[in-house]
Formats: structure tokens, C-alpha cells, sequence
């Protein structure tokens, strides 16, 4: 009895050894078969041989390819050849250099895969650059904050922080916002150390070379970094990028002091909040009630302060708002500026009046949880919507939001963006405040 107890045992243990072989072995195929597919997605210093087109249609917004090889880039003509080393398949993509596809002002970029290197490739004008090319559309959307960032700044941050500096931005539509590149220059300078190539002014004679180039730049989802989708930061013992990096990029290259929400001066423990002021629609109507309120309720050292768009520096406008431990506003671009606020900080979103609490989450409240601010988010009454006394109770747009909706998006923008101011509740508001105010406290 006791040896079929020991063969028993034993057996059990030689099983549960297979077991654990099996799984060491399952583990190992599992970690090897992921070290193949991410280096060869990544594999960007490998032998060229043919080179290679890697384009992806991830996230539905954007397409961009990844092209490595013999690269010859026709600004003019809005097209990228690769030469192949040998016989090749000719292929050709056309892809949006612009991160939303569906803006179809922006000329799409042809890439031409080559089927031989003697056919006709129009020979490079220029020594094949030492460092790899981005190439991206200005124009679109951009010249409002949030566009600026969620479709240039963040994707740009993401398609070049691996390469450090040492990368060359070629851009296209930049008659279209002359001014862009002066007024983002202090971040520009930080992920390129070469001044960028404007495509409209390129000569038709020039014939660009490269051996690495990015067409478009990605959105994986609005204004923010998807560490799954990102690739990886080299300078950073290659760690995936997260929206944290983005933030750390934008202190750094703004010299912003405060990089959590600890007190600036030993013994100031009064939290700031700072309530965006809007000129034209989504007003406060009694923005000094709030600031009040916000000062006597809450105990902030509270202040309204405007941060004109247009004629702000935006290093300025980043001075400012890091100045602050909480940020109110209600939705529109201005928030964008949450990017700025100390890591440990609180955005208040006031939601206006018209089921637009989707896209007010989608574009700055997701965004604040992954920069690390707490997200507090307030959907006002329609007795807080300035709507209901310029069209009474029984307009459509007051009875019946999804009927607006149903008319699109102009229609939504028209009533419920263009149209609203807000006079906030103070005792309806009272709990965000005290909401922040609390999560500010127990930081310290
Ligand atoms: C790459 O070159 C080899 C010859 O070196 C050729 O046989 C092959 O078809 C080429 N591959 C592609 C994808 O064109
Ligand atoms: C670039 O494209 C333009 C327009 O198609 C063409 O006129 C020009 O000759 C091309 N440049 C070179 C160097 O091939
Ligand atoms: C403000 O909100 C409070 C609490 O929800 C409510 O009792 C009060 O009637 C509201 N005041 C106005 C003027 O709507």
C-alpha cells in the first residue's frame, strides 16, 4: 500500500512536471512569437533588401505607412518611390497624410513600390539624409487648440519621439497655416532638430532620398496616447510612449516648474482653480457667482482668466494654467489646455444643455484620466441653459434633443455649441467642488 502510495505520489509529480514543462514551453513559443511580431513591426535597423511598405488602417481615423529602404521623395508630385534591390512586385498605396482620412481637402501621398531598380526611378537631387523623414499635413482642421493637438501634436509626438531629434518633418499644406510651425516652435525644436520642409514651396526639381519614412500620422483615439498602439520611446530604455510622456514632453519643453499639485511656496496650501473664460458662446453668465462660491464654499484661491487663443503665446498660456490646481470650463477647446495643469490636478468639464455629454467624455474627460487628472464632469440643467429662455420649453431643441441630433451634426453644433451660455447653479454645483477640493487634499 505504501509503495502504490509512493508510485502514486510519484506519478502525480512526474504529471504535474509535464504540466509545468508544457507550460514553461507554451510560455516561451508565446514570448518568442511576440518577439518576432514586434521586431519585425519595429524592424527598422534590419538589413533593407527590398525594402518595405508596413501601412496600417488602425484605430479607423488615420492610415500611415512605414517605408524603409531606397526612398525618393517628390514634394511636388505628393509621391514616395521605394527602389527595390532586386526583381519586386510594383505595388501603390495612397494614403492621407493627414491624421483624419476623411478630410479630403488634403491631397493623398502615392507610394510606389518599384518592380526593379532600373526602372524609372527619378534619380535623388539631394545626398540620401543621414536621419529618417516624417511627413505629415498641416491645414484641416488645424488652427483650433484641440485640433492642433489631437490631430497634429500628440500623433507627431508618437510617429517621432523615437528618433530623439534626429528626424526630418516634411510637411505638406503649409500654405495653408503659414504661422503653424512659428507658433508650436518650442516643440517642434524638441522632436526635430531640423528645420521642417515645406512640400508647397518644394522645388519640382528636387528629389528627396531617404532610407526611413513615415506618410501620415496616426490617431488611435482622440488627443491622447494608446501605450498597445505607440512605438516605443528609444531614449527611454524603449518603453511604450503613454499620454504621461506627452504631458512630461509638454513641461519640459514649456520650462513649466510645477510637476505635481504640491503647494509652489512652503506654508501656500490654498489650492488654485482657475475658470476658463470664453469670449464668444458657452459663456459663464455669472462667472463672479462662481468664482465666489468657489472661493468662500470650497476654499480655493479661485480666479477667472481668459487665454486668448489667437494672440497668447501658447508658452504663456501653458505658464498659466500650470499654475493652477483645478481647471473649469465648459466643453469646447480651451480645455485642451488640461495638458498644461500639474499631474495630481482636476479638470471640472461643464457639460452644456443637449446630450453632449459623448464627445465632451470622448475628446477631454478619456484624455484627463490618461494625462493623470482626476475627471469631474458636470451636465447642467436645462434651468442652467441660457437655451430655455431664448426659445421657451416647447422648442424641439429643448423638448427634444435626439430630434436634433437626428439633424446632424451642424445642427447639434449650431444649437447646442453656438447658441448656450450658462448660468450655473451654485448649490447644484457645490458637490464638484468639494469634490476636487477633497481630491487635492488627499494628496498632501
Ligand atoms: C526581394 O528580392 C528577392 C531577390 O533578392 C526576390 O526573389 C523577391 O521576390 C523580392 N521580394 C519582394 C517582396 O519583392
Ligand atoms: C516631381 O513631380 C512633378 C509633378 O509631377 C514633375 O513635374 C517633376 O519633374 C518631378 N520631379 C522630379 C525630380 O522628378
Ligand atoms: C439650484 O439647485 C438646487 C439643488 O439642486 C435646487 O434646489 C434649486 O431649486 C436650484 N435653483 C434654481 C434657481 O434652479
Amino acid at each position: 500500500m505504501s509503495s502504490s502510495e509512493v508510485k502514486t505520489g510519484r506519478v502525480q509529480k512526474s504529471s504535474a512536471q509535464r504540466h509545468l514543462n508544457a507550460g514553461i514551453f507554451v510560455g516561451v513559443v508565446l514570448v518568442f512569437l511576440t518577439y518576432l511580431l514586434m521586431s519585425q513591426q519595429f524592424a527598422f535597423g534590419a538589413p533593407y533588401e527590398n525594402g518595405t511598405v508596413v501601412c496600417s488602417w488602425e484605430g479607423r481615423l488615420s492610415e500611415s505607412c512605414e517605408i524603409s529602404g531606397d526612398i525618393r521623395v517628390n514634394g511636388t508630385s505628393r509621391s514616395a518611390f521605394l527602389v527595390p534591390t532586386s526583381q519586386s512586385e510594383h505595388r501603390e498605396w495612397q494614403i492621407r497624410p493627414y491624421s483624419r482620412k476623411n478630410v479630403d481637402a488634403i491631397k493623398k501621398v502615392t507610394i510606389t513600390q518599384l518592380p526593379d531598380d532600373r526602372s524609372a526611378a527619378p534619380a535623388c537631387t539631394t545626398a540620401t539624409y543621414a536621419v529618417p523623414a516624417v511627413l505629415f499635413a498641416l491645414g484641416g482642421l488645424t488652427g483650433n487648440i484641440f485640433h492642433d493637438y489631437a490631430d497634429v501634436l500628440v500623433p507627431l509626438f508618437v510617429a517621432s519621439r523615437r528618433y530623439a531629434g534626429e528626424v526630418q518633418f516634411l510637411v505638406a499644406n503649409l500654405g495653408d497655416r503659414p504661422a503653424w510651425p512659428g507658433k508650436y516652435i518650442t516643440l517642434l525644436r524638441v522632436l526635430s532638430k531640423y528645420d521642417v520642409v515645406d512640400l508647397d514651396a518644394a522645388d519640382a526639381h528636387v528629389m528627396r532620398c531617404f532610407r526611413r519614412l513615415t506618410v501620415g500620422l496616426h490617431i488611435h483615439k482622440e488627443f491622447t496616447v494608446v501605450p498597445e498602439m505607440a512605438a516605443a520611446d528609444e531614449g527611454r530604455r524603449r518603453r511604450r510612449l503613454a499620454m504621461a510622456d506627452f504631458t512630461r514632453f509638454q513641461r519640459e519643453a514649456y520650462g513649466l516648474p510645477r510637476v505635481d499639485v504640491a503647494p509652489r511656496e512652503p506654508g501656500k496650501r490654498q489650492p488654485r482653480l482657475m475658470l476658463l473664460r470664453r469670449s464668444h458662446y458657452r459663456r459663464f453668465v455669472n462667472e463672479e457667482e462662481i468664482v465666489r462660491a468657489a472661493a468662500a464654499a470650497a476654499g480655493f484661491e479661485a480666479e477667472a482668466v481668459e487665454l486668448n487663443g489667437d494672440e497668447m503665446p501658447v508658452a504663456e498660456q501653458a505658464r498659466r494654467v500650470n499654475s493652477f490646481d483645478v481647471l473649469v470650463a465648459v466643453h469646447g477647446a480651451g480645455l485642451t489646455t488640461e495638458v498644461f495643469l500639474p499631474p495630481g490636478g482636476v479638470v471640472i468639464q461643464v457639460v452644456p444643455f443637449g446630450k453632449t455629454e459623448f464627445i465632451a467624455r470622448v475628446e477631454y474627460g478619456e484624455p484627463a484620466v490618461d494625462m493623470g487628472l482626476k475627471y469631474i464632469y458636470y451636465n447642467i440643467g436645462l434651468e442652467e441653459s441660457t437655451l430655455l429662455e431664448m426659445f421657451g420649453p416647447d422648442h424641439p431643441a429643448i423638448r427634444d434633443p435626439d430630434s436634433i441630433h437626428r439633424k446632424g451634426w451642424l445642427t447639434v453644433y449650431e444649437y447646442y455649441l453656438r447658441k448656450q451660455d450658462i448660468r450655473i447653479n451654485i448649490t447644484r454645483f457645490a458637490p464638484a467642488l468639494a469634490q476636487a477640493m477633497d481630491h487635492l487634499r488627499r494628496q498632501h
